[in-house]
Parts: structure tokens; sequence; C-alpha cells
């Protein structure tokens, strides 16, 4: 089958690397795609398509001259902007929820409200619409104050206050200075809970669902966990969670990934796509931070190197609402659609000079291998299947998943906050993050940091 694949991060050179690997694919397709999608040529193509609204008829046409069975979407705010409910309209498999479902993501109060409905175990929160409201709250509160923007803010919008002042500052920049726009037109507090935070996963068609292995990423950009947040500076799977307690994955499951896919479809929301569980595991076992609706970035890019199967089957089983009969006929036939590799794999993120604030832009990269686009590992077609399957006897594999780079005069060049994600899969997590490092520190471009302790 042919796969289009919106939006064009690391996240999603990754799904377009490991949907090609998947032997149900002829071609991929990725829109708008990065200089990485755009060097694996034997299978996929960049295509020049936006996910406005206005251009949704354009996405839904190229659709059907090009045979495109499933599209896969990427990005929060193509699935906020209704992307997926168009398509679906239009007859297109879509993995990726609708408008309905994306509420679970864009707004904070909504998503922790529904955990409440369906005993998903989550920290006490309260919402407020007016900043005097707010305000007051802080002042009646003791700290620390975990304050979200309700809305969607790229990753960032979370400040964890630990005096009243830092709060009453955060609500008045969120609330009356509108920070984030419309994003902070209401915000959220969060009980703060102590513990370590991991990424659950699962691929579902809003009955059934397929966990995917658990991540862990280091969301601030400084070494340590200091410093503001980033929509991520690097992630690991597996995660080892025994030092936490027995039965963590077990409960993961059953108390957050199924009570939300049965809620969802309890409420009439037809969700067919990635559920996404932002977790701290506490004392008490795990509590939802966060729902997202989208795959993780930069948690997909260490996981997805973990999975092995026809990752395209099963998002096309999702995406047509059958994937419960998918994996009864995959077991009948003696299989499971997805198994689990148990090497580990770590993704660290390099970033321009200056994230998550100001930074600049067009900088040359240098110290990727003779395309210039390196994409190790990041093989493609029926021969390139076969070196990925060649590679993986050595030492381990590097990808290097591309997403705030351009190609400019046939250079590469540096264009977002998160250049390049390094990935390496190896037997353990400290081979792999050798492999990574080593490859990190053979790239240049001015300005360039990257946090050495991912993984630690
Ligand atoms: N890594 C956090 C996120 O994808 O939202």
């Amino acid at each position: 089958m042919n796969v289009l694949v919106t939006g064009s991060g690391a996240r999603e050179h990754a799904l377009v690397w490991r949907i090609a690997l998947s032997p149900s694919v002829k071609r991929v397709f990725a829109a708008p795609g990065n200089p990485g999608t755009a060097a694996m040529t034997d299978v996929a193509r960049n295509v020049p398509l936006n996910p406005n609204p206005e251009a949704f008829e354009e996405t839904a046409r190229f659709c059907r001259q090009n045979d495109i069975e499933l599209v896969v979407v990427g990005p929060e705010n193509h699935l906020a902007a209704g992307l997926a409910d168009y398509l679906r309209d239009m007859g297109i498999h879509v993995f990726g929820p609708g408008k309905r479902g994306t509420m679970l993501e864009a707004s904070k109060a909504y998503g922790m409200d529904f955990a409440r409905r369906y005993s998903i175990p989550h920290p006490r929160f309260e919402s407020f619409e007016t900043c005097d409201a707010a305000l007051r709250y802080v002042e009646k509160t003791q700290g620390p104050w975990v304050i979200k923007t309700d809305g969607l803010a790229l990753g960032k919008g979370v400040t964890i206050a630990r005096d009243r002042g830092e709060a009453l500052r955060t609500v008045r920049e969120y609330m009356a200075e509108g920070a984030y726009g419309e994003a902070g037109r209401r915000i959220v507090f969060q009980e703060f809970l102590e513990g370590r935070e991991v990424t659950a996963m699962a691929l579902t068609d809003g009955d059934y669902m397929i966990p995917l292995p658990l991540a862990r990423d280091h969301k601030r950009v400084g070494e340590g966990d200091l410093g503001p947040m980033t929509g991520g500076m690097g992630a690991f799977s597996p995660v080892d969670l025994t030092g936490e307690g027995s039965g963590l994955e077990d409960r993961i499951r059953e108390e957050v990934l199924e009570r939300a896919v049965a809620g969802l479809k309890s409420e009439g929301i037809d969700f067919r796509g990635l559920l996404y569980a932002g977790l701290m595991i506490t004392k008490d076992g795990p509590k939802i931070l966060e729902f997202n609706v989208r795959f993780g970035d930069p948690e997909t890019q260490c996981v997805l190197p973990r999975i092995e199967g026809d990752f395209a089957g099963v998002l096309m089983a999702c995406a047509g609402g059958r994937l419960r009969r998918y994996v009864e006929e995959s077991s009948s036939a003696g299989g499971v659609p997805l198994s689990v590799r148990r090497e580990a794999c770590v993704t660290v993120v390099m970033a321009s000079g200056g994230y998550p604030g100001a930074y600049r832009k067009g900088i040359p990269i240098s110290g990727l291998d003779d395309t210039g686009l390196d994409i190790q590992g990041a093989v493609s077609g029926p021969e390139g299947r076969r070196q990925g399957e060649d590679r993986r006897q050595g030492e381990g594999e590097v990808l290097v998943f591309h997403a705030g780079t351009k190609t400019q005069d046939g250079a590469l060049v540096t264009s977002g906050g998160r250049v390049l994600s390094v990935t390496a899969l190896a037997s353990s997590l400290d081979v792999a993050l050798g492999l990574a490092y080593r490859k990190v520190e053979s790239i240049r471009f001015d300005g360039a940091f990257y946090r050495r302790d991912i993984g630690k």
C-alpha cells in the first residue's frame, strides 16, 4: 500500500522510516517531510502539502491521485485543525483521532476531567478562566504549584513554581500577558507529584489496543533536569521500573490505557490513533500527568527501532477499526502482529544554541555522511530493508532523524530549535549511549548543544 505521513519533525522521519520497512508498504509520502525523508529516495518522497483547513481538499486530492490507502497524521495541530475528520469523511483511512478525540490533548482541563470520570489515577487539579481567580488560588494554597496552559503550547506552557512569587508571576504571564496566546486563556493547576516520569503509548482503533514499549524522555534543557522545559532533549527505551514497585507495567496498561480506551468508547468517541499517557510513577503507583493523541517526540525515535513486524499493517488495522480481528488472525497463524526487540534504544537531541528561547537559523551542518543527509540505518526499499537487517548484526544500529534542518543551495543547514535526533539501538543502554554520543560528537554546527546525561 501507499502511505502519507503528515509533519516534518524527527518523529515523522522515524515514522516514515519505520513504515517504509513494513512489508505491506510500496511507497511512503511525507507531507511536507524534511531533508531526511527526502533522502529516502527508493521508497519515500516529500510532497509540499500543508495542514491548514483551506488545503484539506488538496491533501484529499493528492491521496486519490496517488492511491494513498493510509494517512498517518504526525503533529497534534494537524489533528486539532480537523485533518483526520476531513479525510475520513472523504473515505480515506486515517491513523489519528478526529477533533473530539483530540480534546484529550487540546484541553488539559478536559484531559484531567476525563481521567476523573473513568477512575484513571490522576493528581488533584483545578482550572481557572480568569486571572483574578487563579491569583487568589495561589494566595490561599501551598506550593509547589504545577501550572499549565489549558491549550496546545508546543510542549511548553508548563511551569513548576516552587515559591509563591514565581507562581503569581507565571499566572500573570500565561493569563494576563498572553505568553501563549489563546492556549493560556484558561490554566490548570495540578498537584505536584514526586516520582519518576514514564511515557506509555498505545496503538488503538478505539476498541482494542496494542501497547508500545515504555520510554522516558528528558524534558528540560539542561543536564540534571535543570532549566526550562523543551519539546524533549532525548529519550530512551526500555524503562526499568523494577526499583519502583512490582506489576507496574500491568497497572499502567489496566488502570490507564485500557480505562482510557474504554472511556473514549463509552463517550462515543471513535478514537483511531495513538494514545499517549505521560505518567508519574508515584509511591501509590502510576498517575496520569497528561494525555496526548499523537506519537511522542522524541519517544517515538527510540521506541520504533525496537518494534518488529508489519507496523504499517497495524496502523492500517487501527485506521480501519479492525485491530482486534487483525490480532486474532495473527495469533491463529501462530504469531503476534508486533514484537519488541530486547535491545535498548536511545535518542539524543542536538539543538540550536539558545533553544528553547531564540536561536539562529541557516547554520551549515557538517559531519553527516557523503550524501550530506546522513540517515544511517534509515534504509529504504526492499534493498534497504535487507541492509537494515545486516546492519543489526554488528555493534548496533545508528539512525539520524532530521527535525530542524533544510537544504539551502545544496547544503544542509539548521532551520529549527531541535535539529537532529541521533538514535542508537544496541545490546544494552550503555552500548547504545556510546554509539549515539560518538555519532553526536562527529556532527557539527555553530552553537550546537545537547545533554550529556540522556539515559542516566
Ligand atoms: N515528549 C513529550 C511529548 O511528546 O509531548
